[in-house]
């Protein structure tokens, strides 16, 4: 190689000088043909008012002729009870290189009853959908009816579990029901589709994972109603199923769609351990219905939800939940890239991260399978905070976007890496010569290995079970890059110049080399940085992460327009935001987060967040000299590398002081145990069928809770007699969700309380959670019957109080959420009393916080969780506490937040004890129920609460509903609020 002096002197004292005198000559140019300009990234989608067109073919999606690569992330409004704080999540995955959200939406939160549809407030779809529609991102609608996703039922309504007929068939019954819920869910989507310019609702899902009565007449007629009846409603878009599995189940041509062709595309879901070696699912997959995609060849790849973390179950048994650190752990940046790459390598084109934001399972929400948080270990945590693992997810969503080639792969020839270690799929843009070679590590060492088949002879580097997608023969603005050791990121033009961005590991040593006819005056803005030029090529090295953006900067090489050359580690490239206005694209570096960017003369106006002190720097279109952030003005310069770099860092976060919790009050409840109760209000439980699952016992009344109307939370039964009271033993069967549990009283006496035992990994699967709590009359009762006996007229009272949790989902269309939920027979021993039997739920549905907010406690009927309620003759308490009861007590208290209007903080309560005391709280926050602590099981102690329904400046009263078994001393123990998160910025948040 020969060497310029010009060039020999930037080497001179650098790491690189070892590479370029060294390396074997000139890496042969991999994709030799000179590829064509790319143009600039497809349009962001808005609600334009323009009609569009949403197609298709074998490679990717085409929208008015376009091809778009789809890189959607999903996350639940339902799971985040704040309408303000769906768009901070919608700005976070938009900034971070997302262009579409998928949102499951969830029957059962939408309708307290038969009939009755509930959009408001935090039910606002079309307030969701137009949220995305002005954040640019395209939507993913999936309203089942059956959805799973750990919620209750899976989706299906309380009441549902007490109708005729099998769900999930073409039952005539439940196909009604479903009318209704399509129906009221498509008349605000249609309102949002995309082709009609009115929103971004892009795809349409019908049905979850349904894998039964396939190829059945009844799962045919089931699937073909759902696509007639979704059409019928004026949906348009293409429509399609999420098949569990792989199975091919549901392509295209397995049941009628109103014979359109092009207007159904085949998905299938994946959810590999993470010691899993990435499966080939996609089109160039090794065939056969296990092939995922390959079911399906005329339809471009797609995973409706591919796992970005897992869902975490209740501790302290045989399934042993550890929290959400350990599946974010587990399931790491490196994970993500491994499998998520793969997926690409696979020309898989529309890929759903599921969960990117999990949120809460808040209320009687959470299936029986999961507790409240549903963090899921994603790329972004329950408390909105960004994770490491949103690297990963940036870097492939920003190179998606401005490298318009991944759009359209074929499988190149096979090519294998020095180190056979390295797997190398090899993909090749047949219109644009564009070569990418994903590298993939599956070995527990990092693996460094040249690439001779792809003519590139300089070492790449992957680290262990990690993976890298690096390009040869790209177009990079009005260049060609010949290949590159690390991945590209993106590539576009900010005014004057080309800028082009490679990211990678901290460490790594990035190796770009560029077709350059003409030796060019490169410019060395930063010390890392190095490059020699030989033969009509520049080798440009520089190591990642050594300070924090390594730029060099090339001109005068035969291209009348510079570019910048920016090299990133991971940390640094998620500060790196790419942002396009009307009048250009704009790139931003430094603040922990962009969320818009708007052109007004010649100033930028850019708002967004900041955790820390730090730099801002922008590149923008040409005639841009101000700069303003959250609309200050911010004095700069202009850089050398033609930015305008701010004189002075923008300031970091003062991280708010938070209250301590004290000034408790105290009442304990449950007269609903006491002999003397008023229960003539009640229903009585008298009825003799049921539609439930669970057979009603011969000779006996149907108890279960759903047959009375009562869907969630706790349900009190009283049972009453006269007469004989002296019988020896009662026992009470009783069905609940996991961690349910069911305390009793004789005539005010506390029976003792019954824990579900947690069944063996079969019985669990097939949900069958119950059990038989079998009491033995204490000897003073006994005493006290057998002076009685005789005497008629003596009344007696067993109360009984069930938590039921909640519902089993459906995933096997078996009608499983219609297992019975509370008591569901009771036997006496020694004794037959005719007993009748009162049933109390949730009083009223709250019309505000939903149909899932309350259970059937005294204290919730009274309405003691509500911040309105006057607690002022309630006995002051102080905490931690100790008390031995079994029934339930109440603490509440009063706070005050004054967090400054400009920062966005994320609050959370943490409860913590000595782990040994049975006892569990439920907590609601100005009457919304965040969710269920039990104190013995864990794992979870820490509750998010949300901004809007937390009130950053001003009052709020938390209430804590403390269930304890009497079988030791009870808490609340410690209990605090905790800073999960802060940043200066946010969005304005409008009180719930
Ligand atoms: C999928 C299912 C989702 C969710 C996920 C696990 O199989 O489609 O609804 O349950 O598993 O989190």
């Amino acid at each position: 190689m020969e060497l310029s002096r010009r060039t020999f002197h930037a080497l001179a004292g650098t790491a690189a000088l070892g590479f370029a005198l060294t390396g074997s000559g000139s890496p042969t140019s991999a994709g030799t043909a000179r590829s064509v300009p790319t143009g600039p990234p497809p349009p962001v989608p808005r609600a334009d008012g323009r009609r569009h067109e949403v197609g298709f073919d074998r490679y990717s999606l085409l929208v008015d002729g376009r091809r778009l690569v789809l890189w959607s992330g999903e996350m639940h409004p339902f799971r985040l009870p704040s309408p303000s704080l769906w768009r901070d999540v919608l700005e976070k995955m938009r900034a971070h290189g997302y262009n579409a959200v998928s949102v499951y939406v969830a029957w059962n939160y939408h309708s307290p009853a038969p009939g009755r549809y509930d959009f408001t407030g935090v039910r606002d779809l079309d307030l969701f959908l137009r949220m995305a529609a002005e954040t640019g991102l395209y939507v993913i609608l999936r309203p089942g009816p059956y959805i799973n996703a750990e919620v209750d039922a899976g989706g299906f309504p309380g009441w549902l579990t007490a109708t005729e007929g099998t769900a999930r068939t073409s039952d005539p019954t439940y196909l009604r029901y479903v009318d209704e819920w399509l129906s009221a869910v498509n008349a605000i989507v249609a309102k949002r589709l995309f082709t009609r310019g009115t929103g971004t609702v892009l795809l349409y899902q019908i049905e979850n994972e349904y894998d039964a009565h396939v190829g059945e007449p009844t799962g045919r007629a089931y699937m073909s109603y759902l696509y007639e009846k979704v059409r019928a409603d004026g949906i348009d878009v293409p429509l399609f199923h999420n098949d569990k599995g792989r199975n091919g189940h549901w392509a295209p041509g397995s049941f009628a769609t109103g014979g359109e062709k092009g207007r159904w595309l085949y998905g299938f879901d994946g959810y590999p351990e993470p010691d899993e070696v990435p499966p080939d699912w996609g089109r160039f997959g090794t065939g056969g219905a296990k092939g995922g995609a390959t079911a399906s060849p005329r339809t471009p790849g797609f995973v409706p939800e591919f796992g970005g973390g897992w869902f975490d179950p209740w501790g302290g048994s045989w399934f042993d939940g550890k929290g959400y650190a350990e599946s974010r752990r587990a399931r790491d940046a490196a994970y993500e890239r491994r499998f998520y790459l793969t997926n690409l390598a696979n020309g898989i084109t529309l890929h759903n991260v599921y969960m990117t934001y999990g949120g809460t399972s808040w209320g009687w929400l959470p299936a029986p399978v999961v507790y409240t948080s549903y963090d899921y270990g994603a790329a972004l945590d329950e408390a909105r905070n960004a994770t490491p693992k949103l690297a990963t997810m940036h870097q492939i969503g920003q190179l998606l976007r401005h490298v318009p080639d991944l759009a359209k792969l074929n499988r190149g020839k096979a090519v294998q890496a020095a180190d056979e270690r390295i797997k190398v799929y090899h993909l090749a843009n047949p219109d644009t010569g564009a070569h990418f070679y994903l590298l993939r590590n599956d070995s527990e060492e990092t693996v460094t290995s040249t690439l001779p088949d792809a003519g590139i002879d300089v070492p790449v580097t992957v680290p262990a079970r990690d993976a890298k997608l690096i390009a040869a023969g790209l177009r990079l603005g009005r260049r060609t890059l010949v290949h590159a050791t690390v991945q590209p990121m993106l590539s576009l033009t900010a005014g004057r110049q080309d800028i082009a961005v490679f990211a990678g590991r901290r460490g790594d040593l990035a190796q770009v080399v560029l077709d350059c006819p003409d030796e060019p005056t490169p410019m060395r803005l930063d010390p890392e940085p190095a490059w020699a030029y030989n033969l009509g090529k520049l080798y440009v090295t520089a190591p990642l992460g050594v300070g924090e953006l390594s730029r060099v900067r090339i001109e005068s090489d035969g291209v009348d327009t510079p570019m910048l050359l920016l090299f990133a580690d991971d940390a640094t490239s998620v500060r790196l935001w790419p942002y396009e206005t009307p009048s250009g694209q704009l790139l931003v570096y430094g603040p922990a987060l962009l969320r818009s960017a708007v052109l007004r003369g010649s100033t930028v106006h850019l708002t967004g967040d900041t955790t820390a002190l730090t730099g801002l720097e922008v590149w923008g279109p040409r005639g841009i000299t101000h700069v303003t952030w959250n609309g200050r003005p911010v004095p700069t310069r202009i850089s050398g590398s033609g930015s305008l770099l701010a004189l002075r860092p923008l300031p970091g976060v003062a991280r708010p002081a938070l209250p301590a919790l004290d000034g408790w009050r105290r009442r304990t409840e449950n007269p609903e145990a006491e002999p003397g109760f008023d229960d003539s209000g009640w229903t009585v439980a008298d009825k003799k069928t049921s539609f439930s699952t669970t057979p009603v016992p011969d000779g006996q009344p149907v108890l279960f809770a759903d047959d009375y109307g009562f869907h969630y939370g706790d349900v009190w039964y009283r049972g009453e007699w006269t007469g004989e009271g002296g019988f020896e033993s009662v026992s009470l069967a009783y069905s609940t969700g996991t961690q349910g549990l069911l305390m009793a009283w004789l005539d005010g006496e506390p029976l003792g309380t019954h824990r579900m035992p947690v069944p063996d990994k079969d019985r669990a699967r097939q949900g069958t959670w119950t059990a038989k709590a079998a009491f033995a009359l204490p000897e003073e009762l006994r005493k006290r019957f057998r002076e009685e006996r005789g005497e008629s007229g003596d009344r007696h009272v067993l109360s009984v109080l069930v938590r039921r949790m909640q519902h089993d989902m459906d995933g096997k269309a078996l009608d499983t959420h219609k297992a019975a939920r509370g008591l569901t027979a009771v036997t006496f021993e020694g004794a037959s009393p005719e007993v009748t039997w009162r049933i109390q739920g949730t009083a009223t549905s709250d019309p505000v916080r939903g149909p899932m907010n309350n259970g059937g406690l005294y204290g919730e009927r009274a309405g003691w969780h509500l911040p309105e309620y006057d607690d002022g003759d309630w006995k002051e308490a102080a905490l931690p506490r100790a008390d031995r009861r079994q029934g339930v007590t109440w603490y509440r208290t009063d706070f005050r937040l004054d967090v400054d209007p400009g920062v966005d903080a994320s609050v959370g309560l943490v409860l913590d004890d000595d782990p040994e005391r049975a006892y569990r709280v439920q907590i609601f926050l100005n009457g919304w129920n965040m969710g269920q602590y039990i104190n013995d099981v864990g794992p979870q102690h820490t509750f998010v609460l949300p901004n809007g329904i937390l009130r950053t400046r001003g009052a709020n009263t938390l209430a804590l509903a403390v269930l304890s078994d009497g079988t030791t001393p009870a808490g609340p123990g410690a209990v605090r609020l905790t800073l999960l998160g802060a940043a200066a910025g946010g969005v304005p948040v409008t009180p719930v």
